[in-house]
This record gives C-alpha cells, sequence and structure tokens, in this order.
C-alpha cells in the first residue's frame, strides 16, 4: 500500500538522534535548527527522557480516562512550578490542533456564541474549528468553510473592537509570536488591549502557545512578556519532546461539566510521563535562560551576514529575512553543510526552531555554513 502522498519530502532517512543532532541511514550527521519543526525543546533521545518513558512503559502505558491517573496530577503541579500559571485548570490532548479545536469549543460553550476572531497570517491547525481560524484558503474544505470567522490584521484593535461589538464573537485566537506565518508579533499595548476588549465583551482570549510555548521564546509562554491573562492557552509541540501530547489551560471563571470535553488517547500514563521529564529537565538545565542567552549570541553573530534585511523572533523561534527566497539555500544548508531550518509562508524567511540544549559552537557551525553560501 503507498502512502498518501501529502508531504513533499527531503531525500533524507533519519534512524537516530542525539541532543541537537540528527543521524541518517549512512550515519551522516545533522544539526538540527528546525527541532522537527519546532517540537524538540530538551534534545532528542535525552536521557532523563528516554528513562522516564521507559520506567512508565514497563509499568502501564495506558488507560482510558475514567479511571485516577496520579501522573496528571504530578504533571499539573509541575507544569504550575515551572510555568507559573497558577490559576487554571488543565485539559489533556493530542496535538495542537486539538488543543485550539477544544479551546474555541470551550470558548462557544461558556459564552453561547460561534463566531471567531482570528488574525491575517495565523495558522491554528488543521481541524474543523481550528483550521476554520487559519488564514490559508488552500486547506480550508468546505466543510469547515461554514463557520464564521474574521481575519483581521495583526495589531488592529478598532476593527477587532469594532467585531466584537456585535456581540456574537465567543473568542479571539492569536499566536502571540506567529509561527507558519513569519514570526509577526506585534506590541504590549496590543496585547493589553485585545486582553481589555475580550473581558469587556464577554470574549474568551485564547493564546495558542502551541508553538511559542514551554520555554522556546525564553519565557514559558510568550504572552508573559506582555503581562496579561488569557482565558485559555493551548500548548503541544514543545510538550512532550516528540512524544504526542498536548492541552490547555483554563481559566477557572470557566466551568467544567462532566462530558463537556473528552478525550481517549489525552493524558495517557506515557503521554505524562514524557512531559513531566520535559519539565524536569527545562528547569534542571536552566533552558529559558539558555534561549535568552543563545538568542542574544545569535543576533551578535548574525548582524554581518550580508543580504539579510531583518532579524525576527525571540528566544530560539527566530527567523532570517532576505532579501532573496530562501528555498535553494535552505537545501543548500541541508544537503552540503548538513544543518536543517525551516521554511514560512514568507518566502524569504528561513526559521530557526532548534532545540533548546543549543550551545554557541552549534551556532558558529550554523554562521560559518551561511557565510560559505552568501
Ligand atoms: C501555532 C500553531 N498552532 C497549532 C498548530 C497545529 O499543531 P498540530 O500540528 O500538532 O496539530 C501548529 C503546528 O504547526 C502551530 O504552529
Amino acid at each position: 500500500m503507498s502512502l498518501f502522498n501529502v508531504y513533499p519530502l527531503f531525500d533524507i532517512t533519519l534512524v537516530k538522534a542525539n541532543d541537537v543532532y540528527v543521524y541518517d541511514d549512512n550515519n551522516t550527521q545533522y544539526l538540527d535548527f528546525y527541532g522537527g519543526h519546532a517540537v524538540i525543546s530538551i534534545g532528542h533521545s535525552h536521557p532523563e527522557y528516554v528513562k522516564a518513558i521507559t520506567n512508565q512503559l514497563q509499568k502501564i502505558a495506558f488507560y482510558s480516562n475514567s479511571i485516577q491517573n496520579p501522573l496528571q496530577v504530578a504533571l499539573a503541579s509541575k507544569l504550575v512550578n515551572v510555568s507559573n500559571c497558577n490559576d487554571y485548570h488543565l485539559f489533556f490532548c493530542n496535538s495542537g490542533a486539538e488543543a485550539n479545536e477544544n479551546a474555541l469549543k470551550l470558548a462557544s460553550f461558556h459564552t453561547g456564541k460561534k463566531k471567531v476572531v482570528s488574525f491575517k497570517n495565523s495558522f491554528h491547525g488543521r481541524t474543523s474549528a481550528a483550521v476554520a481560524a487559519t488564514d490559508n484558503l488552500k486547506i480550508i474544505a468546505p466543510i469547515n468553510a461554514q463557520q464564521e470567522v474574521e481575519f483581521i490584521e495583526l495589531g488592529d484593535l478598532n476593527t477587532v473592537e469594532k467585531e466584537l461589538q456585535k456581540n456574537d464573537v465567543c473568542a479571539v485566537i492569536i499566536e502571540i509570536i506567529q509561527g507558519i506565518g513569519g514570526l509577526d508579533e506585534s506590541t504590549t499595548e496590543f496585547y493589553q488591549g485585545l486582553d481589555r476588549l475580550c473581558k469587556k465583551y464577554n470574549t474568551l482570549f485564547i493564546a495558542d502557545e502551541v508553538q511559542s510555548g514551554f520555554g522556546r521564546t525564553g519565557d514559558f509562554f510568550a504572552f508573559q512578556k506582555h503581562l496579561i491573562t488569557p482565558d485559555i492557552i493551548s500548548m503541544a509541540k514543545g510538550m512532550g519532546n516528540g512524544f504526542p501530547i498536548g492541552g490547555i489551560l483554563i481559566h477557572p471563571t470557566i466551568k467544567a461539566s462532566f462530558g463537556l470535553l473528552g478525550t481517549t488517547f489525552g493524558g495517557n500514563h506515557l503521554a505524562c510521563a514524557a512531559s513531566t521529564a520535559v519539565l524536569t529537565v527545562l528547569e534542571s538545565e536552566n533552558l529559558l535562560k539558555n534561549a535568552i542567552d543563545m538568542e542574544a549570541y545569535f543576533v551578535e553573530k548574525v548582524q554581518n551576514i550580508p543580504k539579510l534585511k531583518a532579524i525576527k523572533g525571540r528566544g530560539l523561534m527566530l527567523g532570517l529575512e532576505f532579501d532573496f527566497p530562501i528555498a535553494e539555500l535552505r537545501k543548500k544548508l541541508i544537503f552540503d553543510h548538513h544543518i536543517f531550518t525551516g521554511s514560512a509562508k514568507n518566502p524569504n524567511l528561513l526559521r530557526i526552531l532548534p532545540p533548546l540544549t543549543i550551545k554557541k559552537k552549534h551556532i558558529d557551525l550554523f554562521i560559518d555554513a551561511l557565510k560559505k553560501e552568501l
């Protein structure tokens, strides 16, 4: 049986990985400045992580959400300590799209409204409500297009207010730093204004931290820099360092009732063991601080790179915008220099999303390769 052909693939087969490096079937070593699409937070195959999953696998890997699971409670309390998000409740799921899907559904249940406000260039996943709130017509099927979503320019508070005044918007969903859209981030004034408007018009503020969360920007969540209190925070990617897990943090003003949300696999024993290990390592290796330190070093080092128009993003969620399309450069970095990087909707933007464990010597390798190519 052949595979449903939806991914344009690089002809590389990875067979093992260690920290910031991955290895193909010829044992060629690649530096991973892509993190498997911003997923690898604590480094590939981190020994603590491997040990935690292995130990758990030997005890119990899965049971449904019909029994007590102390691993969920332990993960929730560790998440409070590391993230400083004290007052929230936690619901588990398995992916970023599913996190946003549940967030939007909950907003609609809570407010009794059904319209969504999203932003130009946004990406929130490929499931029903999440894809409808994604600014990409190519991936919205007719069945999704029936949802009412207004796409507004990032930073345009006036238009947001005009929409919310109509009193039919259940949620404003926003990536605090846009991922695939091209790493744009608005001002603190804008995010605080959005928070204020949501509270004024009984609309829930959903911060999509699927890509930017779990320390990638140097803050645990990107919204924390702007001192706001989202009603729902969605997370996935770095949460499991590759083990599929997602979740939403839900403000206590939103009440739970039996059966309101649910999932078979979400919060299973193995996933909780994986994510708890991620939090332990983020803390013990001080990786949020490393993200900030490595950003500073990276920004200093790229200053003299030719043809560079802008450096975007923060922490280790970075983008280099050139004055030419980067598709060829990206291929050369992979095949000639053995360095993985990411692309974006903006064809001139090279995305840098390494494990949060990278060191200066890895940045030096990347800069040398870039200089040779340019
Ligand atoms: C900001 C954001 N939200 C949601 C998603 C969807 O996550 P998933 O692919 O796990 O469904 C992504 C994935 O790239 C993302 O970057």
